[in-house]
């Protein structure tokens, strides 16, 4: 991408991103493959003035020390190291550390959580006076989910505590802030954890798909780029399928095939093409992965029968269809086909228009009709 260009159909994004971080740690949420990743990198290039920006990736961490020493090094990276700051490194190893022995578990040891604190404030030292951070932390709930998986919540709990005590130090102005998100939606972890009071200080901010003009122009350009030129028409329609997503846009792009002018009946071809056997894959993550992943075999194989049922129509179906289905496995209560509904919608699934829920991507509708109850 273009570094000098703003990230196509985002500028308004981005503004408010910027805007609100003056006074507010975020909680960037949205659809998988919206483009939040692409956002924060953004954010990095261009954190506008008076701030620095720092993303870190923790996915594939499954440790408390993997994600400080990682958070480390790329402050380090950013020229926001010890290095930077020479003499004043010993002043700084004095401080203290947070809520860590408020840990409902007992007291855990203090080590990685005291490192990052001093990282952080070595950061803030090496900093211009008049310059902010913005921790970037993407993929954060992947890496709570392993904290939980490789040991118990307790873990995972305490890091959301740590995070929140690191961002909002009682009595200071605060010259940090941190950008929270991931391809799950954290607000749903943080429940499941009871640990809903640790994110309550962040500021939701939801990335929509992009808007129709932005997408068609996405559409055109990767065209462009293989010598294709394409109507109106294809590109609405592209821009249609994918409700708006980059990725998928870009997916369908690649598979228009066998014309130098790309009609809306050629778009079509492209989506068959992308339900093809062989390129399953490309929608496993989503289709399949996430859920047992996310909520283990039991609830995963329930929530993906409710996707079927919403799948089987354009429209969607009204909650009751899809609460029925829940309640068909045996010994679920109202309750919990209830939550059931409400993950799918806070993850990205599901929509809910006039009452009835659909899917928010209808390339994602047609795959899962083809293959969503498949094993
Ligand atoms: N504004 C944009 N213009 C062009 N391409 C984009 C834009 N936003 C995202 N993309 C592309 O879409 C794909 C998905 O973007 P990205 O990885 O940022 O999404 P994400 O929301 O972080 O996904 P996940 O939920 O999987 O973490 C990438 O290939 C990215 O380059
Ligand atoms: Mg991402």
């Amino acid at each position: 991408m273009d570094d000098a260009q703003e990230l196509l159909g985002r500028g308004q994004d981005i503004a408010q991103l910027r805007a609100d971080l003056d006074q507010y740690s975020i909680l960037l949420i949205g659809p998988r493959r919206i483009g939040k990743t692409e956002l924060l990198k953004r954010l990095v290039s261009h954190p506008g003035r008076g701030w620095r920006a720092v993303r870190v990736d923790l996915e594939g961490l499954d440790a408390i020390d993997g994600a400080v020493n990682r958070i480390a090094a790329k402050l380090a990276e950013a020229g926001l190291g010890p290095n930077a700051v020479g003499d004043a490194l010993e002043r700084i190893r004095e401080v203290s550390v947070g809520p860590v022995g408020l840990s409902r578990e007992g007291r855990e040891d203090p080590g990685p959580w005291a490192r990052l604190e001093q990282a952080i404030a070595v950061a803030l030292h090496a900093l211009p006076n008049d310059e902010r951070l913005a921790l970037l932390l993407d993929e954060v709930p992947w890496w709570l989910d392993s904290l939980r998986q490789a040991g118990d919540d307790a873990q995972a709990r305490q890091a959301l505590a740590q995070l929140r005590y690191l961002r909002d130090p009682k009595g200071q102005t605060p010259r940090l802030r941190m950008v929270l998100t991931g391809s799950v939606a954290l607000a749903g972890l943080a429940r499941s954890l009871n640990a809903s009071a640790e994110i309550n200080d962040l500021l939701p901010i939801e990335l929509g798909p992009l808007d129709a003009a932005a997408g068609r122009t996405l559409f055109e350009e990767e065209l462009l780029r293989r010598g294709i030129h394409c109507t109106a028409e294809a590109a609405k329609a592209a821009h249609k399928m994918a409700g708006g997503s980059p990725h998928w846009i870009k997916l369908l792009a690649q598979r228009i095939q066998g014309t130098t002018r790309a009609e809306a009946s050629d778009v079509n071809d492209a989506v068959q093409r992308l339900m093809s056997p062989r390129l399953r894959h490309l929608f496993d993550d989503e289709g399949r992965a996430h859920l047992l992943r996310r909520h283990g075999p039991e609830r995963g194989a329930r929530l993906r029968w409710m996707l079927t049922a919403a799948a089987g129509h354009d429209d969607g179906v009204p909650a009751q269809a899809l609460l029925a289905v829940a309640l068909s496995e045996a010994g679920l209560v109202r309750a919990e086909a209830q939550e059931d509904l409400y993950t799918l919608v806070d993850e990205f699934y599901l929509e809910e228009v006039d009452g009835r829920y659909r899917f928010v991507n209808p390339l994602l509708r047609r795959w899962w009709l083809k293959y969503g109850s498949l094993p």
